[in-house]
């Protein structure tokens, strides 16, 4: 008999329930939420943090659905030694050799997104609704990805960058001379960026420019 797949999602926000959804339409029949507030009111059952090992003793895989960087980065270093799982729907796309190079770990990829061949996606990443990665891109531990936007060929998007919703990212020169986007840099919705993004610099509008200076 084959085992019930299982799946605990941290978060209770608008991305962990939407995670959940994901979940269950790809056939996992236990979904639950892990939150620090308990509340129960919503489709989802909702456990409580402390209960995480009760949850490896019933054989949950784990996934963190909370869109902010940062905030996946520390439930990912409080809780390290759980099974993290990549979520892909089945109406995603990944070109070539890309799948092989997904890092095996707590990244969701949602309904419609397109990636291109020859991409490299580590830990933690969410990739949100119809977003598209274009070739040869690299995209670092906890990059968030919002709906629909676009990040064109040979860019790196370095570690907790935020491409916001229907954004686009310029393709890089070559492969080996990619547009980067640094680590914690946000790149705001809409925005169109020409050139690389400092670390945790925030971007904007069309062409994007750095705000906040
Ligand atoms: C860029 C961003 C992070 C800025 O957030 P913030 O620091 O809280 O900035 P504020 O909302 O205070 O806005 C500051 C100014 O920038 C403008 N602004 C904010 N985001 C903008 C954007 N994407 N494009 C153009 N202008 C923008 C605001 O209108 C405001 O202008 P004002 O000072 O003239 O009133 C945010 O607006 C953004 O785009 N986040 C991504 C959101 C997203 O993709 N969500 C996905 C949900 S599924």
């Amino acid at each position: 008999m084959s085992e019930e797949k299982k799946i605990a999602i941290f978060g209770s926000g608008g991305m962990a329930k939407d995670t959940a959804d994901v979940c269950k339409s790809m056939g996992f029949k236990s979904v639950l939420l892990i939150t620090e507030n308990v509340k129960n009111t919503d489709k989802y059952q909702s456990v409580h943090e402390n209960d995480v090992n009760k949850l490896i003793k019933s054989n949950f895989k784990f996934v963190i659905g909370i869109a902010k960087p940062k905030t996946r980065k520390k439930i990912a270093q409080k809780f390290r030694k759980l099974e993290y799982t990549n979520i892909i729907h089945p109406s995603s796309t990944i070109l070539g050799n890309t799948e092989k190079a997904l890092a095996p770990s707590g990244t969701i990829i949602f309904p419609g997104v397109r990636i291109a061949g020859r991409v490299k996606i580590k830990k933690h990443c969410i990739l949100s609704l119809n977003c598209t990665v274009g070739h040869d891109c690299s995209i670092g531990n906890f990059v968030s990805i919002m709906p629909g936007a676009t990040v064109s060929g040979n860019v790196s998007l370095a570690s907790r960058a935020i491409v916001g919703s229907n954004a686009s990212v310029l393709q890089g020169s070559s492969n080996s001379e990619k547009l980067k986007v640094g680590s914690g840099a946000t790149i705001g919705m809409g925005s169109a960026v020409m050139r690389n993004v400092e670390a945790d610099q925030t971007v904007l509008g069309v062409p994007a420019s750095e705000v906040g200076v």
